[in-house]
């Protein structure tokens, strides 16, 4: 079979399976940023997705999808839940996430996460063509980058984190944590969201690690490995389209008659995941319809909490707190069929977000923790008329490109609730004025310019 000049390795595949009526099965291209951005250099260089299919205990065959290959990666079930669920999201993400939620340890998820990092990186040295690039994504396959250069020193081998690389003294908790530092260093270059994770990685190899490390260069071995910042973004063009849409237009107004004409529309948009910091800004919404401070017969607050990791404990439970804090709030503040909070705990097609971000007269996006976030990106890209205002916390890695929006400490309840406050009734130029600012940001730097700019260095480091 022919092999690939560009073979990307991610956790998920970028196409969702879909079975028919009749039971036929076919494939859909995931909506994500980064399979959009990626999908037009897979044409172009001939391309291999390498990623797990989403369904544990089946096996799937190779096959071609708009004009590149998809090579799924099998799990079993019990893998799923060491790897995936359990090494995956219940050590490494809230290990990374400065532990906001307490990290579990268990040595079998360990054997897991190596076993299956081990597939992966085989998978790619078997589709990978002499001297491809290969990009490795994310914190489920950290030991991939190594794993695939001792297979084959003849590629070029790009690794992105997507989220928090932790300080110094939280990473050196892990029990492998010298197998990961590692694992990354198989890489030529490893992209980070912000300098910070970037300088924490390099601290961490200067001192546990026997390489010699200059500025951002680690020579391993034979080869030199890079880590330097390349925060990610979204197509901007896009979404600024797809607000503008006609029929995002009318699905906006429909949306608006549903809520019935609020005076102000506040939106949170999450994967329901304990790292968005939703107990603290509902909490704090709570507070100002109680004090009197946003009315609510006139204020609507909507959070999408989109379903994710449902089967991991600290998941469930963040479920079930949402659930009540929301009901309470309702019942306390909420006219009769108006409630203030209108929770929604499902996924919405793109239109649907457009439009619910052009609605929005305030976004809420005030994780605890965050690599980058791209909720506050897209909610920017769908106010070109400068309407709007971006409530953004300070641990999100986009805070720091978006310095102009109304930036809050999501563990400081009083001073969020005078932060939304600020944001609701600031007058329109000041709005427009932090606006303005966020939209070139966001306009000028899109995921295609990110990945143009991670592919451009690690061709250019790899030789
Ligand atoms: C974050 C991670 C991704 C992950 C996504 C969805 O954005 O950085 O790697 O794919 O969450 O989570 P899931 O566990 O459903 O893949």
């Amino acid at each position: 079979s022919e092999r690939a000049h560009f073979v990307v390795v991610a956790n998920r595949l970028p196409v969702d399976r879909v079975v028919a009526d009749d039971g036929t099965v076919d494939w859909n291209t995931s909506p994500g940023g980064l399979v959009t951005a990626l999908e037009p250099v897979m044409r172009r260089e001939g391309g291999a997705w390498v990623g797990w299919h989403g369904a544990p205990d089946e096996e799937v065959q190779p096959f071609t999808h708009d004009g590149y290959a998809i090579v799924p990666v099998p799990l079993s079930s019990s893998e799923f839940e060491e790897y995936y669920e359990g090494f995956s999201n219940a050590t490494l993400w809230p290990l990374f996430h400065d532990t906001v939620a307490f990290p579990e340890f268990h040595r079998e998820w360990w054997d897991a996460y190596l076993i299956v990092n081990r597939r992966f990186a085989e998978a790619a040295a078997e589709v990978a063509a002499e001297g491809a690039t290969v990009w490795v994504q994310d914190y489920q396959l950290q030991l991939v980058p190594r794993l695939l250069r001792e297979l084959r020193p003849d590629l070029k081998i790009g690794f992105f984190l997507h989220i928090p690389f932790p300080p110094v003294e939280l990473f050196l908790q892990l029990p492998w944590r010298r197998q990961i530092l590692e694992g990354l260093l198989g890489a030529d270059l490893v992209g980070f969201q912000v300098a910070g994770a970037a300088s924490n990685f390099l601290r961490l190899v200067r001192l546990r690690t026997e390489h010699k490390v200059e500025r951002h260069h680690v020579q391993v071995g034979d080869h030199v490995c890079r880590a330097k910042s390349y925060p990610i973004s979204i197509d901007t063009e896009g979404f600024r389209e797809l607000a503008e849409s006609p029929a995002a237009i009318a699905e906006a107004e429909a949306l608006l008659s549903d809520l019935g004409h609020p005076k102000v529309v506040l939106l949170g948009v999450d994967r329901l995941d304990y790292t968005k910091g939703l107990r603290q800004r509902i909490r704090a919404v709570g507070e100002l319809f109680a004090e009197g401070r946003l009315d609510p017969a006139e204020v609507v607050f909507m959070q999408v909490a989109t379903p994710s990791r449902e089967r991991v404990e600290e998941y469930r439970r963040l479920r079930d707190d949402i659930d009540l804090l929301v009901g309470r709030i309702n019942s306390e503040f909420g006219g009769v069929g108006r409630p203030p909070i209108v929770y929604r705990h499902a996924g919405f097609p793109r239109q649907t977000m457009a439009a619910m971000y052009r609605i929005a007269d305030v976004a809420l996006v005030t994780p605890l923790r965050d690599g980058m976030n791209l909720v506050a990106k897209e909610y920017v890209a769908c106010h070109p008329g400068l309407d709007g205002a971006l409530v953004l916390s300070e641990f999100a890695g986009a805070a720091r490109e978006l310095k102009q929006a109304y930036l809050v400490n999501p563990y400081d309840i009083n001073g969020m609730k005078d932060v939304v406050m600020r944001a609701v009734e600031d007058p329109p130029e000041e709005r427009r004025k932090r606006m303005r600012a966020l939209q070139k940001q966001v306009g000028t730097h899109t995921i295609d310019a990110w990945a143009d700019n991670f592919l451009g260095d690690l061709k250019h480091y790899a030789r």
